[in-house]
């Protein structure tokens, strides 16, 4: 037993269980934990906010500077504020879920948040030892020396199924084929776009959560932080 010294990267696509995952294992390992997707989802609603088209690069780096977002990073208590109040559940919304493939995809917009996100985690390791980052590019761009990279993946039913059951369990009714369309199309989007696309670095692992509940996910984890030594 004992704490986290260092950065874990956790990136993949959504609905491979991978937020739950890396909030449950910075909580086991006395780490911080960071919401990436959700600083880009904040963002998102900053844009819709503002009135200013999603796909306009240059309107929607400007909102996304003068947006005051501020991400918390106790997993016990993850918040994501814009403007000093508290949007937690309305970055979860259909409408910020559409808007935020193409504000995300924005080069001025990723400028600004890598930055930010390399300044969280550079505090929380000076402040905690640790902290486990959870988004797209972690490995690839954000902390490629992180000692431990880990790419989630999981069959687009399962990630699908996963993802209907969370928005049914926060009261957001949907079904499995909507979302499946969904998933697929986020998935296709962010996968193929110009900057920082969705991919596994060179030097991550690898992990199939197809099978897997969020227990075992978290054993396999524990396994490859213990593995490399990163438990003081
Ligand atoms: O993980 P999520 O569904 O909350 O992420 C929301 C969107 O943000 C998703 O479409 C991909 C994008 N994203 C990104 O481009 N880079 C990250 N590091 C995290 C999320």
């Amino acid at each position: 037993h004992g704490e986290l010294r260092g950065v874990v990267a956790l990136d993949g696509p959504s609905g491979t269980g991978k937020s739950s995952a890396a909030r449950g294992l910075a909580a086991l390992l006395g780490a911080r934990y960071l919401d990436t997707g959700a600083m880009y989802r904040a963002a998102a609603l900053a844009v819709l906010r503002a009135g200013v088209d999603p796909h306009d690069p240059v309107a929607v780096t400007g909102t996304a500077r003068r947006a005051l977002l501020v991400q918390s990073t106790d997993p016990a208590n993850s918040t994501t504020r814009l403007d000093g109040v508290d949007v937690g559940a309305e970055i979860r919304g259909p409408e910020v879920t559409l808007a935020v493939s193409p504000v995300s995809a924005t080069a001025g917009v990723r400028e600004l948040l890598v930055a930010e996100q390399r300044r969280i985690i550079a505090e929380a390791v000076e402040q905690a030892g640790g902290i486990v980052v959870e988004g797209r590019d972690i490995g690839t761009v954000v902390a490629p020396d992180a000692p431990l990279k880990v790419y989630l993946t999981a069959d687009a039913e399962a990630r699908a199924r996963r993802r209907t059951k969370q928005d049914n369990d926060s009261g957001r009714a949907t079904t499995v084929e909507r979302t499946l369309a969904d998933v697929t199309r986020r998935d296709d989007y962010d996968s193929t776009r110009q900057v920082s696309p969705l991919r596994p670095a060179a030097d991550a692992v690898e992990l199939d959560t197809t099978p897997l509940d969020l227990a075992g996910t978290l054993d396999a984890l524990l396994a490859m932080v213990e593995e490399r030594g990163l438990r003081h």
